[in-house]
């Protein structure tokens, strides 16, 4: 009966992250966002669809982010790490809501291929979870230096005026290294330079066609 309940709890859990990832604003930071009162300089029109089109960009990033550690949750069995990824977790629910709020700011959308993007992640997630732990972390520890890769390239690139979505950024940024840190240091595999590549290919296509949709 115990074991029933707690796997009806389980699913139940799932379909409610399921929602508060892809339902905009569904998502509850527990953090409060980097933006804070930070004041916005005035931009120009174009200046502001750059800027929202980055940020839409980085809110897929955590619905992926977000996807990846529900599929690797599901199989993987990470006996001494499981507390530190659903902490992990948390912050990627935490990214994902200072994005949806800074694009509701730049008077922008969240994208309509976030349910492809989070399909398609905890697939991902969940077959490296089956294979194995150490393939498990080391596929976040690739993700997450990918996503910092991503970050540090927005960082440069938004508008200078767009203080607020920076603040957002420099704190992903920093969570980001950390979960890449934590995850090697679980156990996680190096991925070799070619399996790198091939994620860097796919994430091209990825923030190609989330920037305008
Ligand atoms: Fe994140
Ligand atoms: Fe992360």
């Amino acid at each position: 009966m115990t074991r029933q309940l707690s796997r009806a709890d389980r699913l139940i859990h799932q379909f409610d992250t399921v929602l508060r990832t892809l339902v905009p604003h569904a998502a509850q930071p527990e953090r409060p966002s980097p933006a804070g009162s930070i004041a916005d300089e005035p931009m120009t029109e174009a200046e502001r669809e750059h800027a929202e089109g980055l940020m839409r960009i980085n809110h897929t990033g955590e619905v992926c982010a977000q996807a990846l550690y529900q599929g690797q949750g599901l199989t993987a069995k990470l006996p001494d790490t499981r507390e530190q990824m659903e902490q992990a977790a948390q912050e990627e629910i935490d990214h994902l809501a200072w994005c949806d709020a800074r694009l509701q700011e730049l008077h922008g959308h969240t994208s309509v291929l976030n349910p492809m993007f989070y399909a398609a992640s905890f697939g991902l997630g969940a077959v490296a979870g089956a294979v194995g732990d150490r393939v498990s972390l080391g596929f976040v520890a690739a993700t997450e230096e990918q996503v910092g890769r991503h970050l540090d390239a927005h960082l440069r690139e938004l508008p200078v005026a767009d203080r607020r979505s920076r603040a957002v950024l420099e704190k992903m940024r920093e969570d980001e290294a950390h979960h890449e840190r934590w995850a090697l240091e679980a156990g996680g595999t190096r991925f070799p330079t070619p399996v790198k590549l091939g994620m860097r290919l796919v994430s091209k296509v990825m923030t190609n066609s989330v920037y305008r949709f």
